[in-house]
């Protein structure tokens, strides 16, 4: 089976660089899809609270036959549920919802700039890791502001900020900020949706190495470094999407696919978004 690489966290957890996201699956679809992600080998889960899914992938991680320490599933803090005792309320009903023991990765969702305090927030979450039951705690959509501020407030360092990433949105200055603080960092939307997929640039890679858009933008986040976690529904997509380790891009490649960056967004930018409004 395909050996994926391993990322180092800053507190010496490993995390599978390549995992599987399920955003906007709805519930009913969600155990058949993490089944076949998990049949597949893929062994890294990105679920949310937000997702309301949490439950079917805790179901999928215990009929899928593995050993619990062999997958990594990662969830992330609602947005209404900021306040302390609210996060830690919101921090057990996950627990108890995916039912799988502990969760890997827990993250604050978005900063929410406009409302509540996520420094009070972030060391609720250093409560929850010295608590045991969370393996790693990181936070999503923190831009270098928010980050200056919550390691100039805190204890732990975050081990991971999940950030959209891919080719028209690159990143540059955010993930070079993650790394100087040991933060590793995690594209989302990694096709923008299928956005990017018929760009000529990437078609003609892919048309000379033989592989798919979707293999070759995947591939492109892999050799850069960060831990990426495409979301399909499609069983054929699910497998091109782990089938990324038999081939290798130039450098002249990953510098073609790197300039095609437009800082175009799918998503919230994180310093407007306000979902009180
Ligand atoms: N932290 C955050 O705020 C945040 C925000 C957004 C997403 N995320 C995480 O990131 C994960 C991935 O992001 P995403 O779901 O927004 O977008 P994505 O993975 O970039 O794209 C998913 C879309 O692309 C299609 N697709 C997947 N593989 C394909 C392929 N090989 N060829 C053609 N089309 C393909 C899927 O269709 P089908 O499903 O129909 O096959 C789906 O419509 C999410 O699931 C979630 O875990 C986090």
């Amino acid at each position: 089976m395909t050996e994926v690489p391993s990322i180092s966290l800053n507190n010496g957890v490993g995390i599978p660089q390549l995992g599987f996201g399920v955003f906007q699956i709805p519930p009913e679809d969600t155990r058949a899809a993490v089944l076949t992600a998990l049949e597949t080998g893929y062994r890294h889960i990105d679920t949310a609270q937000m997702y309301g899914n949490e439950r079917e992938v805790g179901q999928a991680v215990r009929d899928s036959g593995l050993d619990r320490t062999e997958i990594f599933v990662t969830s992330k803090l609602d947005n209404d549920a900021h306040e302390p005792e609210a996060a830690q309320r919101a921090f057990r009903r996950t627990l108890e919802t995916l039912d799988i023991g502990h969760v890997d990765a827990f993250l604050i969702h978005w900063p929410l700039p406009k409302i509540g305090d996520f420094v009070e927030t972030w060391h609720a979450m250093e409560e929850m890791y010295r608590s045991g039951d969370v393996n790693v705690i990181g936070v999503s959509n923190f831009q270098p502001h928010h980050l200056r501020r919550l390691l100039d407030n805190s204890t732990i360092v975050p081990a991971l900020n999940q950030i959209e990433i891919h080719p028209y949105l690159t990143q540059d200055e955010l993930r070079a900020f993650d790394a100087e603080h040991e933060i590793a960092t995690q594209a989302w939307s990694p096709i923008a949706q299928g956005a990017v997929l018929g760009d000529p640039v990437i078609t003609s890679i892919a048309e000379r190495l033989g592989k798919t858009p979707a293999q070759v933008t995947l591939r492109w986040h892999i050799d850069r470094g960060d831990i990426v976690f495409p979301k399909s529904v499609t069983p054929a997509r699910v497998k091109e999407n782990f089938d990324l380790f038999d081939f290798a891009l130039s450098e002249d490649d990953i510098a073609q696919i790197s300039a095609l960056n437009r800082n175009e967004r799918r998503g919230f930018d994180p310093d407007t978004f306000n979902p009180s409004s």
